[in-house]
């Protein structure tokens, strides 16, 4: 049996009560018995194995306040070996990203089982929201006026999706969007707001109440003068703007699913040459019931653009999950 003499375990502690600074303590452990440890983990510690074979005696690191010192790379695979190496033991979505690299894609008849109702744990989504940037007063009216209104307010892409938009317009320097499923505006104004000076958002709401609520936000909202809202159904609106010849950076689809294919086709049409469509709601294959139609459609949409050869895809698992598309 081979054993590691003398390794050097980095305990990660805070080291005061403000949490601004932070220390690595060295302690000895026990001889480890290589047997029982995975291949990727005997390559994620051999760098640090190596390296602690010659420690006369172990480091001591103390982090500055600005965090771990990762420079020393020394530590830095201690840090691996000792916390990331076991946590990812388990499913950790790290070890999804690295099976799934060479994993061949295969056709499934319908979504996996998912014996879930969210996509995510508990506390995961509370602290993306609290991490990213606090949405302007416009969009806290839009969540008021939705639930004033009796609307079902899950309904909104919310602060984490909005912000994610609004970015991606700034990113794309989108002079114009199309939103398909405007709801009561949430995630037009996001784009209102990232598209440059002068650009434009067309949004189409088929329902009269949710259309309401959104015309009277737009016309008080920073930037609601960029957006044009059209109430009637999406299905022909963008048909027609199809004949027309209309071109759009962005187009977002986000109102009946299970059209999301005719939605698809025409949005291809739609898009300028380096401009980018996305579905939302792509993940919720996995946590709508068996007895939701919607589920199916999802799946399968999902798939076909997957197998596509016009486009490229990533399925971004952002709030429930937005499939990103471009053409190739
Ligand atoms: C999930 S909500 C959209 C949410 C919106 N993007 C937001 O961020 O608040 C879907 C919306 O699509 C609308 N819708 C459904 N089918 C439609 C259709 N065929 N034409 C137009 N709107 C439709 C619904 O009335 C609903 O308001």
């Amino acid at each position: 049996m081979s054993e590691l003499p003398f390794l050097p375990r980095l305990k990660y502690s805070p080291s005061d009560s403000s949490c601004t600074t932070m220390s690595l303590k060295p302690a000895f452990i026990a001889p480890i018995s290589l047997r029982g440890l995975g291949a990727s983990n005997l390559r994620a510690i051999s760098p640090w194995y190596t390296k602690a074979r010659s420690f006369a005696r172990p480091t001591r690191w103390t982090a500055s306040a600005s965090g771990p010192d990762t420079s020393n790379i020394d530590t830095y695979n201690a840090w691996i070996a000792e916390k990331q190496s076991a946590r990812n033991q388990a499913k950790t979505s790290s070890n999804i990203g690295v099976t799934s690299i060479t994993k061949a894609r295969e056709d499934m008849p319908s979504p996996p089982p998912f014996p879930h109702p969210t996509l995510f744990q508990p506390g995961a989504e509370e602290y993306a929201c609290d991490m990213t940037r606090l949405p302007p007063k416009d969009f806290g009216i839009i969540a008021q006026e939705t639930e004033r209104a009796g609307l079902f307010a899950p309904c909104m892409v919310g602060a984490v999706e909005g912000q994610f938009l609004k970015m991606l317009a700034q990113i794309k320097a989108a002079k114009r969007v199309l939103d398909i499923g405007t709801f009561t505006g949430y995630s037009a104004l996001a784009f209102a707001q990232g598209v440059v000076e002068g650009g434009q958002v067309i949004t189409i709401e088929a329902d009269g109440r949710a259309a309401e609520v959104a015309r009277k936000v737009f016309a008080k909202a920073e930037h609601g003068d960029r957006i044009q809202l059209v109430e009637t159904d999406a299905r022909k609106e963008v048909a027609d703007m199809v004949k027309r010849g209309d071109k759009f950076d962005i187009v977002f689809l986000d109102a009946d699913k299970v059209n999301y294919r005719n939605y698809y086709e025409d949005g291809l049409k739609l898009l300028k040459e380096d401009g980018i469509l996305m579905a939302d709601n792509a993940l919720c294959s996995l946590v709508y019931s068996q007895d939701d139609p919607v589920r199916q459609s999802l799946h399968d949409f999902a798939q076909f653009v997957r197998n596509d050869e016009r486009v490229e895809q990533v399925m971004l698992t952002v709030r429930e999950g937005i499939l990103l598309v471009r053409k190739v």
